[in-house]
């Protein structure tokens, strides 16, 4: 069960590169772009995994803390809320990227200092 953890980790992982590259992605295409879809895709991911590592936690003998992974899991509904809303619209606005940029980070230092 040690590597399925590790399986989904490093998917998690993974993920979180995802939503960090689309960041650039988006400042790339320059104001008045679109949303790219890649947001929604990288927050699902998140999701995904983020859930199979707590329900899986059981059989792979973790103890997660309850309260920081509520708040990871608000923060990323926050994300994949904000994405599914401008996605459809023709122009993100100008506060949506680091908005977007600075959730996820922020999930990324709740991962790694809430202990
Ligand atoms: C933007 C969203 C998210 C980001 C960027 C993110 C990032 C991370 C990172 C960087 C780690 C590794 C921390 C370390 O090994 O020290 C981690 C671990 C973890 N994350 Fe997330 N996360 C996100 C969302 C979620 C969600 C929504 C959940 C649960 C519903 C979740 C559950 C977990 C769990 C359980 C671990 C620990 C895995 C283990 O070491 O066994 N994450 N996350």
């Amino acid at each position: 069960m040690e590597f399925v953890r590790l399986l989904l980790v490093f998917l998690h992982l993974l993920g979180m590169g995802m939503l960090i590259a689309m960041v650039f992605v988006q400042l790339g295409a320059g104001a008045g772009a679109p949303l790219n879809k890649g947001w929604l895709h990288g927050a699902a991911f998140q999701l995904l995994t983020g859930v199979a590592l707590v329900g899986l936690a059981p059989l792979t003998d973790q103890d997660y803390s309850h309260a920081k992974i509520g708040v990871k899991l608000a923060v990323l509904v926050v994300v994949a809320g904000l994405a599914a809303v401008f996605v459809s619209k023709p122009a993100a606005p100008k506060w949506l990227t680091p908005t977007l940029a600075g959730l996820v980070v922020l999930n990324v230092g709740l991962a790694v200092f809430w202990t």
